[in-house]
């Protein structure tokens, strides 16, 4: 046996490294990010900022000042704390090891996040995928029957889901909360919360086994990897444990503090993203062989219909036909059955949203 196969799990080695294409380039429209960046001045002041933190200091692991100002601004329940992830990858990476005892399981609508399922594996728990109805919507029967089977010990409902878009019924999400009770947790993954504007975060206090994860990702600040996730304050104690003490460093945490500061700047633009989805999703549906589903997210899942053009518009060639035009959508086609020949694409600036209507329009034209 080689040493890789002495010492590396059999599961991670049968695993792929999370793949992202270079996009150096490109009209990026593949990873959710918000557009628009901050105002100069707003830049300006922000680098004044940076340049006063302490870079030789470990941050302060309380974080007091900064989740402070998430309570504050961003609609965390009274009283209610949260707690902070480098992205909200790593809160669902320190769900799994909250809960991964011998035979504990996660449970997911699919397709969902990948990082459910990936997260679940890392921690040895075995990830139960339920798939959604035709029309994507969520298969409440089935979620229950598979609550009842499995006994989750986290079952995780994006909201709005990814890659979908698809905002699930508030009253379904509630029945599996309760269905759930305190056999497991259940958390909500608001991070396209922004286009959403619904929310289960007042929700709190109702449900001891409910948490609320969010990421500033999809707001604007992708880069600085920031994620909080809200809940009982004896669910995040145990959350607290087994996050890395100096898991936030001290230039996201003061880029946060002062982006909360200019909240509005980043409201406005998430206000612009969802007028130019109501925008982009029409012109998409005008187009022969298209069908646009119904998102509540920041991106739009596009479904090229066989038979459309010739037959000859596979996502395979479309997706390299924009790819040849320096556009980079997200191929999902592969993903799951129910995402057959479906592309997921960025609501972007109308700019940009205007490059990938005429780049698609021609790669349609084109079409064998
Ligand atoms: C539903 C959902 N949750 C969480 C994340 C991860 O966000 P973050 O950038 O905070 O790790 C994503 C990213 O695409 C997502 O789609």
């Amino acid at each position: 046996m080689s040493l890789i196969e002495n010492v590396v799990r059999p599961e991670i080695r049968a695993l792929s490294a999370y793949h992202v294409p270079d996009s150096a380039g490109f009209v990026k429209l593949d990873a959710m990010e918000n557009p628009y960046v901050l105002p100069a001045e707003l830049r300006t002041q922000l680098g004044q900022r940076l340049a006063d933190v302490a870079l030789n200091r470990y941050p302060v692991p309380s974080y007091s000042a900064l989740k402070a100002a998430i309570c504050a601004k961003l609609g965390v329940p009274a009283g209610h704390d949260v707690v902070l992830g480098n992205g909200s990858d790593e809160l669902i990476a320190m769900l799994s090891t909250l809960c991964a005892k011998p035979g504990a399981k996660v449970l997911a609508p699919v397709p969902g996040f990948v990082m459910y399922a990936m997260s679940a594996r890392f921690a040895g728990m075995e990830f139960i995928g339920v798939p959604l109805k035709t029309h994507l919507t969520l298969d409440l029967g089935a979620m229950l029957a598979a609550i009842e089977e499995h006994k989750p010990a986290i079952t995780y409902l994006a909201y709005p889901n990814n890659p979908t878009g698809t905002l699930f019924d508030k009253a379904q999400i509630e029945a599996v909360i309760r269905a759930v009770g305190d056999t497991g947790l259940v958390v909500v993954d608001e991070a396209y919360q922004p286009f959403a504007q619904v929310s289960f975060m007042a929700r709190i206090p109702e449900f001891a086994n409910l948490l609320v994860m969010r990421t500033v990702s999809k707001l604007g600040l992708a880069g600085i990897r920031l994620g909080y996730m809200s809940g009982s304050a004896e669910l995040l104690n145990e959350c607290d444990k087994v996050r890395p003490p100096y898991n936030v460093n001290v230039l996201t945490q003061a880029c946060a503090e002062f982006v909360l500061e200019h909240l509005d700047v980043l409201d406005r633009q998430a206000a612009a993203l969802r007028e130019e989805r109501t925008r982009l999703s029409t012109a998409l549906s005008a187009l022969p062989g298209v069908q646009v589903y119904p998102s509540a997210a920041n991106f739009l899942l596009v479904r090229l219909l066989p038979g459309g053009k010739g037959g000859g518009n596979s996502v395979e060639t479309i997706f390299a036909n924009l790819l040849a035009r320096k556009v980079l959508v997200k191929n999902v086609g592969k993903m799951h059955t129910l995402l057959e020949n479906c592309l997921r694409v960025n609501v972007s600036t109308p700019e940009e949203n205007g490059l990938f209507l005429d780049a698609l329009t021609e790669a349609l034209r084109a079409a064998p």
